[in-house]
């Protein structure tokens, strides 16, 4: 028995040390283009869905059918998601077919609505998908939701319409305030930076 044991043992050691070489030698290919063994990407995706379902279980769905965030979210969708996760009447976009995993084409995949909040918020490591919470309030991204849940179903043309009269960006409204007239302290920065003009001749 105390044999076996030990022979166990040293199996195990030799496996972990060919484990360690060959990692630590860097034999390892991280290349995106160099794509993962069929368990691995199988076990990986275990690990993600089952994170994912874990963590999104007890988030509150509010009313997601409202018009006016469904509009908010068309405008964020076209700003930050539609290069990685496509649109209606898109075939591709110039980065998506470089990343790996590659992002699921939202305009032709359904995704629920707990899972999609927790991925958009959150992200996911090692993918490219980022935590848009960092940066966002939790009603911006449930507008984000509200829209990607309305988008398998829309037409090159209703996609485009919903994006052309989407309302501003706030944050971006808050930068273009940065440059109105209608508040003084800005108007004296502007006319700062018009005194200090000759400082840069072009
Ligand atoms: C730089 C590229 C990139 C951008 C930008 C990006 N994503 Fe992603 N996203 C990914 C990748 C890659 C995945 C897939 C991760 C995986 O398969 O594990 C993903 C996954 C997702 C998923 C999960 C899909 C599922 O299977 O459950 C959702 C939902 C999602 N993204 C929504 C968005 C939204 C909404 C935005 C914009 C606010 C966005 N993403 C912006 C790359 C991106």
């Amino acid at each position: 028995m105390t044999r076996r044991w030990v022979a166990g043992i040293f199996a195990i050691s030799i496996g972990l040390g060919a484990v360690a070489l060959y990692f630590g030698a860097g034999a390892y290919d991280m290349g995106a283009d160099a794509p993962h063994w069929e368990v691995t990407r199988r076990a990986i995706e275990l690990v993600r869905d089952r994170s994912i379902a874990a963590h999104a279980k007890n988030i509150d769905l509010p009313e997601l059918q409202d018009e006016k965030l469904v509009s908010k979210g068309a405008g964020q969708y076209a700003a930050m998601c539609v290069n990685c996760h496509l649109a209606p009447g898109m075939a591709d976009s110039e980065i998506r077919p470089g990343l790996y995993p590659q992002p699921p084409n939202l305009s032709e995949q359904r995704i629920d609505p707990k899972r999609a909040f927790w991925v958009v918020k959150h992200g996911l490591k090692m993918s490219g998908m980022p935590a848009w919470g960092i940066g966002h309030d939790d009603d911006t991204i449930w507008s984000i939701v509200a829209f990607v849940t309305r988008l398998p179903g829309l037409s090159a043309d209703h996609y485009k319409e919903m994006v052309t009269n989407a309302p501003p960006d706030e944050e971006m409204g808050n930068m273009k305030m940065d440059g109105d007239k209608s508040s003084p302290g800005k108007a004296k920065d502007r006319a700062d930076e018009g005194g200090s003009k000759p400082v840069h001749p072009h």
